[in-house]
């Protein structure tokens, strides 16, 4: 079928190029190009000398002349960014020069404020329209899969959707008393943020974890969550019609909590530049550094992730719940690709994604999230590619 281009070479990108290599119909040739070559070459090792040819190279994302050269030369059907938020208007601007279709699975983020929206990439749509070119935004599992079901949901089994609670459950043990399941740096400016939920037109904002609930996750079983801000809110409640209130949930342990507080009080979570010994430092980079990579807790985590929407509405006049999820088993994935459940959710619809795209099922000029698209062939390759999904008609409902 044609060529893709990786961006990143973490932990969802390394799902994401397992994921290309099981599918060469598809993927017949995958550029991985990040900023360290040696964590693409070992990825080619790897997996080379299957159906798909992978190429690797060294690239700033951030320098957007050199980026856009190493497209032109490549020469692939889609971009998929799979480095980090920071990098995102980079990515498109080079897809733009290049003439590319874009994927990606998380948005913008400038990396001196803790503040993620979708304005930003939003305010590529002319520029894609005009070039013909597809921008699609958030191809993970949350935002991702969440905007797909949100669409299924819309499709198949609602008039109206009202209300949409979005559970995002690891109920997985990696052993260590604190680490963080994708780039720490992201993680911990996502959780220490404060929270907020949609509800009649509006934000209404929380303190950080300041609203718990505790849900029986099927296959996993009893959780606290709090509510967070996710990224997701914000198409969904424009995307979907007649939303009344949106929420987004994730479970965290209290050892997770306790120490997530406890560096948050001296200071260690923090991205304003301090000196230190001569130099500037961003506590936030520091405490990356000495924790644990994600990419090592794929051998020691044991348990499984569901993460999945409940939706509130109406079907022929009558109050209707539905809920939709995906249960994850940690070990399975490792035993499959190396990696843990949160790069294996993020990474297999990273996949998905390049796949509509460049199969031409999702394909339309402009930048859109994923619930403005079809969810039926990307719910139908979730139940091949490894992240089968459930029903319940009759789900326990969170307060
Ligand atoms: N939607 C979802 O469900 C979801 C869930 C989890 C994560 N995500 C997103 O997935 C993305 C990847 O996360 P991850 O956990 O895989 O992160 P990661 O392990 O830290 O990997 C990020 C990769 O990007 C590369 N990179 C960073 N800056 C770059 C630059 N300027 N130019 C080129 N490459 C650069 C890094 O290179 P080095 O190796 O040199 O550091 C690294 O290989 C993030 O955007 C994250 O927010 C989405």
């Amino acid at each position: 079928m044609g060529k893709a281009m990786i961006i990143g070479a973490g932990g969802v990108a390394s799902v994401a190029v397992h994921k290309c290599c099981q599918n060469p119909e598809v993927f017949e040739e995958i550029l991985i190009a990040s900023r360290t070559k040696s964590k693409c070459d070992a990825l080619k090792a790897k997996l080379d000398g299957g159906k798909t040819k992978i190429e690797t190279a060294a690239v700033d994302a951030d320098n957007v002349p050199e980026l856009t050269a190493l497209i032109r030369e490549f020469k692939p059907d889609v971009v998929l960014n799979l480095a980090l938020p920071y990098q995102d208007l980079h990515v498109m601007d080079a897809c733009l020069a290049a003439g590319v279709h874009y994927v990606d699975t998380a948005n913008y983020e400038p990396e001196d404020t803790a503040k993620f929206e979708y304005s930003w990439q939003w305010a590529y749509a002319d520029r894609f329209r005009e070039a013909g070119l597809t921008a699609l935004l958030g191809s993970g599992f949350d935002p991702g899969v969440t905007g797909v079901f949100s669409a299924y949901a819309m499709k198949h089994e609602f008039d109206e959707i009202n209300y949409i609670d979005i559970l995002d459950c690891n109920g997985g043990d990696h052993g260590y008393p604190f680490a963080t399941n994708f780039n720490p740096e992201i993680n911990i400016r996502e959780v220490s943020a404060k929270g907020s939920y949609w509800e009649n037109g509006a934000w209404v904002e929380t303190e950080p974890m300041e609203i718990k609930r505790v849900y029986d996750f099927a296959e996993v079983g009893q959780k606290d969550m709090y509510l967070l801000h996710h990224e997701e809110l914000e198409s969904l409640a424009k995307n979907i019609k007649g939303i009344k209130r949106i929420r987004f949930f994730m479970t965290f342990g209290e050892s997770y909590l306790t120490h997530l507080r406890c560096l948050e009080n001296v200071g260690m979570t923090s991205i304003e530049p301090i000196d230190f010994e001569g130099h500037k430092i961003i506590p936030l980079q520091f405490l990356k550094a000495v924790l644990p990579d994600p990419a090592s807790l794929g051998p020691r985590t044991k348990g499984k992730t569901n993460i999945g929407c409940i939706f509130r509405g109406k079907k022929d006049g009558k109050e209707k719940n539905y809920y939709l999820y995906n249960v994850c088993d940690h070990e399975a994935c490792y035993a499959e690709v190396g990696s843990q459940a949160v790069a294996y959710t993020t990474g297999v619809p990273a996949m998905i994604g390049a796949m509509m795209v460049m199969t031409g099922k999702w394909r339309r000029p402009g930048v859109f999230n994923v619930e403005e698209f079809d969810p039926d062939p990307f719910m139908d390759a979730l139940n091949v590619w490894g992240l089968p999904w459930q029903e319940s008609h009759s789900p326990a409902l969170v307060d």
